[in-house]
């Protein structure tokens, strides 16, 4: 998957800019605050119809405007499309060589993307919350009818809690019945998933830390088989409490290093190490899925990795041929050497200025 060029007009604080990726390696450089993760959350927007952010749709249009437009030329399987998302206010149209989007399932796979930015390394340190979004939203990237089952389990516990909220039993069978179908669904996605990863995460991590820890990533379901069983176990304190206290939408996933929890456990680099590996077995799973390799965005990499590691990543990343589109306060820790081919832009207050390769 390629994207050759995207626009952007008033989406966040970048009223009209212009971008022609490289195949290779893109590098947005610029001071704090001038728009560069801006830039990388329309390049995702364009993909998923969503932002990486976990921000409503409002947030994304340029603050006094109605109205943000992001388009642009992918190349999926050579076959060379044009991707436009509108804006405004809470609604989002999306269109694909000018014919509307109606189902996700429909961009889906045009153009995947992968992020790695500081936010996902707090993921480690953060409640299960985070974690299950990141699962979720990972396994939407690869898998169309995911979201279906997702929205189908979510809508139904919110029913269920709204009966629970009136503290009458009447009808509670029912939902609990339906919960129980979609919730098994979606654990079902969830445990595959995590499946498929685990390997791919163990051999990334073993490349990228090259030390002799072993690190583990487990699904861990709130529920299980007996889900309809403990459902009914907490019927009266749910009707209480007036909330669903089990099931799929309490799940986490486990990261381990050595058998101990990563977050207490694991040094800082080996937390940093895992959340990249964990990134590049979904890049892995995607370009399986796809039969081609998805974009590789990488946020504030200064910030995460030191110099070497940086390199490393970056030549694993174009022996794959991977496209990847990177942003930076400074370009002081990039090779030069690694970045004769790409293209450099700087970000200054929303405003783009290409300034061709990076400079040796
Ligand atoms: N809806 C909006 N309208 C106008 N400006 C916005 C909007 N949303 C965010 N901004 C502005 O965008 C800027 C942040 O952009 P962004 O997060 O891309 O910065 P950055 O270049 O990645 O900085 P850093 O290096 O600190 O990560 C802020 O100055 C913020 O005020
Ligand atoms: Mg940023």
């Amino acid at each position: 998957m390629l994207l050759t060029g995207i626009r952007l007009d008033q989406y966040r604080n970048l009223a009209a800019a212009e971008l022609r990726p490289s195949n290779q390696i893109t590098l947005l450089h610029g001071l704090n605050g001038q728009g560069k993760t801006n830039l990388l959350e329309a390049i995702y927007l364009l993909g998923t119809g969503r932002s990486f952010r976990n921000v409503k749709t409002p947030d994304l249009i340029r603050q006094g405007m109605d109205t943000a437009v992001v388009t642009g030329q992918v190349l999926t399987g050579g076959v060379a499309s044009e991707i436009k998302v509108q804006l405004a206010g809470k609604q989002r149209r999306v269109t694909v060589d000018g014919k509307p989007v109606q189902r996700a399932a429909e961009l889906h796979g045009k153009l995947a993307a992968v992020v790695f930015s500081p936010d996902d390394t707090a993921m480690v340190k953060q409640g299960p919350e985070t974690r299950r979004r990141y699962l979720d939203r990972a396994l939407y990237t690869g898998k169309a009818t995911f979201l279906r089952d997702y929205h189908e389990y979510y809508r139904t516990l919110k029913q269920r809690n709204a009966l629970l909220r009136c503290g009458t039993s009447d009808g509670l069978d029912v939902w609990s019945e339906q919960l129980v179908t979609s919730g098994t669904r979606l654990m079902e996605h969830r445990r595959q998933y995590v499946a498929q990863l685990l390997p791919l995460v163990q051999q990334h991590y073993q490349r990228l830390a090259g030390s002799r820890e072993t690190v583990e990533l487990a699904y861990a379901p709130d529920s299980d088989h007996r889900f309809q069983e403990q459902l009914e176990q907490c019927r009266v304190t749910d009707l209480r409490r007036g909330t669903t206290g089990r099931g799929p939408h309490r799940d986490d996933l486990a990261f381990m290093i050595d058998g101990h929890d990563l977050k207490t456990f694991g040094s800082q680099g080996q937390q940093r190490s895992f959340v990249l590996a964990l990134k590049l077995a979904e890049l892995d799973h995607l370009q399986q899925t796809f039969g081609e390799p998805p974009l590789m965005l990488l946020d504030d990499i200064a910030s995460e990795l030191d110099r070497e590691r940086i390199h490393n990543l970056l030549d694993f990343l174009r022996q794959r041929q991977v496209q990847v589109v990177i942003t930076t306060t400074t370009t002081v820790g990039i090779d030069p050497g690694m970045l004769q081919q790409s293209s450099l832009y700087r970000v200054d207050a929303g405003t783009l200025t290409y300034e061709g390769s990076v400079p040796r």
